[in-house]
């Protein structure tokens, strides 16, 4: 799945250079993608602060200090946080109370923080050390084409 994915991104994105265009793409593709979720998209990393970028869902808090919320935790550890219940972790920022479980992936360009893929899901548990994974692998792919400056697939 996550491998179709990867090529419906491919085509999304085309030859496209210009990084906003492509990540409001991305999210776009991903969101359709996946089940049972109800709210996915990008958090940039703004000094110290992590500002709303594309998404879709419901309208969300805007500013993330580093450290606070699952967006936060990921963004200041630079590592994937795997929250099977939202209620159960301490400083969770709600922001569509149907939400139960989250997936928080920090996207690197360069070395540096860029962004973090924050995705909610309606249902406990929804994503598995395989969902995390296959995340990762197009998170990776999607911060490599954007460094790239997306040459049509930054080759
Ligand atoms: N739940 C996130 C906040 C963002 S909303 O889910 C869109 C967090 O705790 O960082």
């Amino acid at each position: 799945n996550y491998r179709l994915v990867a090529s419906q991104l491919r085509q999304a994105l085309g030859d496209e250079a210009d990084a906003l265009a492509n990540a409001a793409n991305f999210i776009a593709v991903l969101y359709n993608a996946l089940d049972y979720v109800n709210w996915l998209g990008l958090y940039l990393a703004r000094g110290d602060e992590l500002v709303l970028g594309p998404f879709q869902g419901l309208a969300a808090v805007t500013r993330i200090a580093m450290g606070k919320g699952v967006c936060g935790v990921a963004a200041a550890a630079r590592k994937t946080q795997r929250v099977p219940d939202v209620h159960a972790f301490p400083g969770h920022i709600a922001c569509d109370i149907a939400s139960r479980s989250e997936i928080v992936v920090p996207l690197i360009v360069g070395g540096e923080l860029a962004a973090v893929l924050d995705v909610d899901s309606p249902s406990l548990d929804r994503f598995s050390a395989d969902d995390q994974a296959g995340l990762e692998r197009l998170c990776d792919r999607f911060a490599s084409l954007v460094a790239a400056g997306n040459r049509a697939g930054g080759a």
